[in-house]
């Protein structure tokens, strides 16, 4: 799936989302947990504003939760509402009510000093393209129910599927785009699988992850690809090793460097050497 982001299209996403939150109590904003500040819509707090937060951080699984115990105090400190959550396999899902139950107490506590009725709490997902929101509303729905079909902003006719004993959402995710201009960001959302059909060189995609696995998990690197290269060896020795030992060969015994470029790549986004979370919240100015 690729969906080109035009300014036009950006400013209608935008604008339907935001037109579709004034419906709802709370926002699910949906982030790759491998990635929670690179996942993230530039303009998000621009769209969700003051309205009560859950920041779910998908695809746990994948992740390491060292960093993202870090993360869920991030988004802790800015007043929201993290879970860290599996779509996939459906872990965590409970989580999700529960962080949406707290995230709008005080609202509800008002309107029922008003004298107004008990309600369900209406919630709808928001975020870019494959941090997993089609999975999550399937999941918390216990069934298929959606495939958004990837349009940006809102699909037109919507839902509301019961979630648990308290929560109503919305059968169709807000899609926004995620950040382009940085070119780090671009490897970690080609790297996760965030964008598929790369706007940046899967070359420079697969070093990216060579050398954060280098850095992380040197001998997890070398015990996955049953390799000995040294830390200090350059990136070509590596791809070398590696396409050697995994006979990615081409005619006269040379390294098809293309791919051993796709094995790395699919198996990081995969997380078969290990389970990484590449924004590492110290180092981000957020
Ligand atoms: P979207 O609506 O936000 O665009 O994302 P979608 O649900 O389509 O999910 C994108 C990919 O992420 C899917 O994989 C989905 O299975 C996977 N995914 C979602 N949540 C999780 C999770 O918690 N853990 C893991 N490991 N993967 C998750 P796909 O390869 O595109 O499809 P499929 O092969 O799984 O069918």
């Amino acid at each position: 799936m690729v969906i080109q982001w035009y300014p036009g299209h950006m400013a209608k996403a935008k604008r339907e989302v935001s037109e579709q939150l004034k419906k709802v109590d709370v926002v699910f904003e949906l982030v790759d947990a491998r990635i929670p500040y690179s996942s993230r819509n530039p303009m998000i707090d621009e769209v969700i504003q003051r309205k009560p937060r859950v920041v779910i951080l998908n695809k746990k699984d994948m992740a390491n939760l060292k960093e993202l115990e870090k993360w869920e105090a991030f988004f802790k400190d800015k007043g929201y509402f993290p879970v860290a959550i599996d779509a996939k396999h459906g872990k965590g899902l409970k989580l999700v009510e529960q962080a949406a139950i707290k995230a709008t107490k005080e609202k509800f506590e008002k309107e029922k000093a008003k004298g107004l009725k008990p309600r369900a709490i209406r919630a709808m997902i928001v975020g870019i393209p494959n941090v997993g929101k089609s999975t999550l509303i399937n999941k918390l729905a216990n069934k298929a129910v959606t495939k958004t079909g990837n349009t940006p902003g809102v699909t037109k006719q919507q839902q509301w599927i019961k979630v648990g004993t308290s929560l109503q959402l919305l059968d169709t995710p807000g899609i926004l785009w995620p950040k382009f201009e940085d070119q780090l960001v671009g490897k970690k959302l080609s790297i996760t699988g965030a964008i598929k059909d790369s706007i940046v060189h899967l070359d420079e995609v697969a070093i990216y992850g060579l050398e954060f696995m280098k850095v992380h998990d040197y001998e997890g690197l070398k015990k996955h690809y049953d390799v000995d290269v040294s830390l200090e060896a350059d990136n070509i020795e590596w791809f070398d090793a590696i396409g050697r030992r995994r006979g990615m060969l081409r005619r006269g015994n040379e390294i098809d460097y293309e791919a051993v470029i796709d094995l790395i790549i699919h198996e990081v986004r995969n997380a078969k050497i290990g389970t990484y979370t590449f924004d590492i919240v110290n180092e981000m100015e957020v």
